[in-house]
């Protein structure tokens, strides 16, 4: 058994109605590994996070999480067992305040007295966001916003942290920002990610291993350092 496994995918087919979008994906992340999945406008990157994290059902193959099957299990189960999504878009409720979104990342967790302490954990990481705890999410900036979502993401203590477009609708500071505390992240937290970007670059240099989506199938896998140097990725994603 390999014991490094976190995360496998295996001839995995899924789509919407009857149309398939994704074809005969095999996919592996180990344990305290960064994996880049990158692509263009609708490759699929979002559809297949969204199989990992139960909320689409694969036609067609299996996906296993610290060796059991879970190619038909709930969201709510796959939280629980350590798998949490941060979506495209990043989805808080702007309604409620910055505090109250950290919050109900945690909704799954019964040990509620180490809550405050995941909190300053989050405020520590972003102290921006304990500046603004108490203000309403729908009235931070786009960087502010992904922060509060990457935290919410946090607060469900993950063991694979499903990214989909950090990067989207942000300057580049403010990217940089947001990576050098996901790096920390990575470091402290004994936690794997798959970070979808749509920035093939930012995707690569982040990354340990990489797979490139393009109309739905994988078309390269590797080590991101050498992917960034693939004559064919180069052309076609870096403008090289
Ligand atoms: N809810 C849906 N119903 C039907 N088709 C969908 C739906 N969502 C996505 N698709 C289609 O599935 C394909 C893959 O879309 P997906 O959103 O997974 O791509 P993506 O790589 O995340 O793209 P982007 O970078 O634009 O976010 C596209 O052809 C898209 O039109
Ligand atoms: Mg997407």
């Amino acid at each position: 058994m390999d014991t490094s496994s976190l995360l496998r995918i295996q001839n995995l087919h899924a789509g919407y109605g009857d149309v398939p979008v994704l074809w005969d994906i095999f996919l592996k992340v180990d344990r305290r590994k960064i994996i880049g999945l990158l692509g263009g406008n609708g490759a699929g990157k979002t559809t297949l996070l969204n199989v990992i994290s139960g909320i689409i059902s694969p036609m067609k193959g299996r996906v296993h999480f610290l060796e059991e099957d879970i190619t038909f299990s709930n969201p709510t189960r796959r939280v629980q067992m350590g798998i949490t999504q941060i979506p495209e878009g990043r989805l808080l409720f702007y309604g409620l305040t910055v505090k109250q979104n950290l919050r109900l990342g945690a909704f799954t967790r019964k040990d509620k007295a180490s809550l405050e302490k995941g909190l300053d954990a989050i405020f520590q990481l972003f102290p921006r966001l304990a500046e603004r705890k108490d203000q309403l999410a729908g009235t931070l900036s786009g960087g502010e916003q992904q922060m509060c979502a990457i935290g919410r993401g946090l607060m469900s203590r993950p063991k694979l942290l499903l990214i989909d477009e950090l990067s989207w609708g942000l300057a580049p500071l403010v990217v940089d920002h947001i990576m050098v505390a996901l790096k920390k992240v990575y470091e402290e937290m004994e936690l794997s990610m798959i970070l979808v970007e749509q920035d093939v670059q930012l995707g690569l240099e982040f990354s340990h291993r990489a797979y490139v989506l393009e109309t739905g199938r994988i078309v390269k896998e590797g080590r991101s350092e050498d992917i960034i140097k693939d004559p064919d990725i180069r052309k076609s994603y870096l403008g090289i």
